[in-house]
Parts: C-alpha cells; structure tokens; sequence
C-alpha cells in the first residue's frame, strides 16, 4: 500500500462497511484507551472488525478493541470505532485519517473525538474530562501531517483553515450539559506527541509552556482530517494522570488504561446527553 490513501481505497472500505449495515450512520465517534467500553450501550449494533475491512489502519495496542459498532446511541444513528490507530504503531499519517474519510462516506457530518490524556494544567485532576477548546498540531507542524500528499479535492481544499477545528456550539452545549449533569468538565488545549514514550520532566516544562492543557497521541490528526472535509468536532479528553515537570508523577500505560475505565461512566453520561441535542 502506498503512504497516501486515495479516493479508490477509502470508498473499497466504505463499500465493505456499507455492505454490512442496517443503518446509516451521521455521527462519528472515537473512542481513546480504555474507553471502549462506551460502545458496549449501542442498540441494533452491527459488529465490524476492523481486520475485515480493506485498507484499515489496524490497532496493536493493548485497551483498544479495533472494531466498528454501527448502531442506535439515544435515538441517533451512530458509528462507533473502538480502537483507533495510532501514528507511533508504524502506519502513514494519511492512513491514521482513513476511518474519518470513511465515516464521512457513509454519511457522517458530526465526529466526536475522545482520547485518554495526561494532565499538563496543574488545576487537572485525573479523572476529570477536558472539552477541547483547541489543539496544538506540534506533530503536523514540525513533522507529517495527515493531509500531507496528493490534495483529496472531494473533500476539501489543498491549504484548509484550522481557526475553529473544535465547533463552537457542539463546547457550549457540551458544558451547558456538564454544568446540568454536575459533571465539572474543564476546558482546554490538547497537544499531540507521537509517543510511544511518555514525555520527560523537561519536555512537561516546554509542553506547558507553550500553552498545553492536556498532553497525548492521538486526536489531532484525526481533527485536522475531519475538517479537512468540513465535519463538526468534538474533541473530549479524558484526564487518566497527571503529568508534572519535576519527574514526581510516573506515566504507565496500565495506569491509562485503568483510570479511563474509571472515567466511562462520566463520558457516558456527556456524551448520551449530547447526542440527543445534535
Ligand atoms: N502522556 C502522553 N499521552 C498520554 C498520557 C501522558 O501522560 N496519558 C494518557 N495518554
């Protein structure tokens, strides 16, 4: 397979999708590590995994599933993808944007995000979710970005704006629910590492200095992808540990993985409250 994902392969794999289901998906959603089992919720769900699928980036990373569920969540007709790829697990950044142009192929206007997150703003907690307001694109500034190659014209423009890739009202909304629900979402700026090292103290101090929240691998290219072909954003983090600049706090993945189980309950009770309203 080439590095850059063309219009052929992203509708063979929207074709074997399409073949399978009973209903046509319009929202989007991702689910991050340890976060899976959202999706264990979805009624009328079609089960795909995602190794049948032509193209598909394939997940290796402990905690993510690599399957899609199609299916009903409160009433609307939804795509579940529980296991996202990664750029650090070896595939081209064009291919990490592959289940995005799909989902839109089938139908998808909406896409919401969600990622496990370690916590850069010392006012964090893990255990807290964090609405994204914006993203740093460290990795697509000085590295691949997704939408590097052949420009896909059907989706979008060759030089696309990025002032507002998290929509505006899809955040009000999302803390008008918060605030209703108790749940004390806060906000801010995700930054996207390629990982699969966790950062040093000293990589924490620049992190934070140039005005990161929130710190993990995934998720903004995904967001750049998806606006790209002009979808609506939503990008949820989940704060699975905090991340500090004097090396007190050590990351493990196990770590990740058990505090995002901890917090489904919560993103649960967002995201089914969102959805209604979409
Ligand atoms: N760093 C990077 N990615 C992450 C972290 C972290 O501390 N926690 C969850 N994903």
């Amino acid at each position: 397979m080439s590095e850059f994902i063309t219009l052929a392969e992203i509708d063979a794999a929207k074709d074997a999708i399409q073949a399978q289901i009973k209903i046509q998906p319009e929202i989007g959603l991702i689910l991050g590590s340890g976060l899976g089992d959202f999706a264990d919720t979805i009624e009328d769900a079609t089960i795909i995994s995602t190794e049948e699928i032509p193209n598909w980036p394939i997940s290796t990373v402990k905690g993510h599933k690599g399957r899609l569920v199609i299916g009903k969540l409160e009433g609307k007709p939804v795509i579940v993808l529980q296991g996202r790829t990664h750029y650090y697990e070896g595939h081209s950044m064009s291919h990490i944007g592959l289940p995005i142009r799909v989902m839109q192929r089938l139908g998808v206007d909406t896409l919401i995000l969600t990622n496990a997150a370690g916590g850069i703003n010392p006012a964090f907690s893990p255990g807290d979710l964090m609405i994204l307001t914006d993203h740093i694109a460290l990795v697509g500034m000085v590295g691949p970005n997704p939408l590097r190659g052949p420009n896909l014209d059907e989706f979008g423009p060759r030089f696309p704006d990025m002032s507002r890739v998290y929509d505006r009202e899809l955040i009000q909304l999302a803390k008008q629910i918060s605030d209703e629900k108790n749940l004390h979402c806060q906000e801010g700026v995700y930054i996207c590492l390629v990982g699969p090292s966790f950062e040093t103290p000293a990589d924490i101090r620049f992190l934070r200095g140039v005005g990161a929240d929130a710190v993990g691998m995934s998720t903004v290219p995904e967001a750049i992808v998806a606006r790209h072909g002009g979808l609506r954003v939503l990008g949820i983090s989940s704060i699975t540990n905090q991340v500090d600049p004097d090396g007190t706090n050590v990351a493990s993945h196990e770590e990740v993985l058990e505090a995002g189980k901890l917090i489904v309950p919560k993103l649960t009770a967002l995201i089914k409250a969102i959805l209604p309203k979409l």
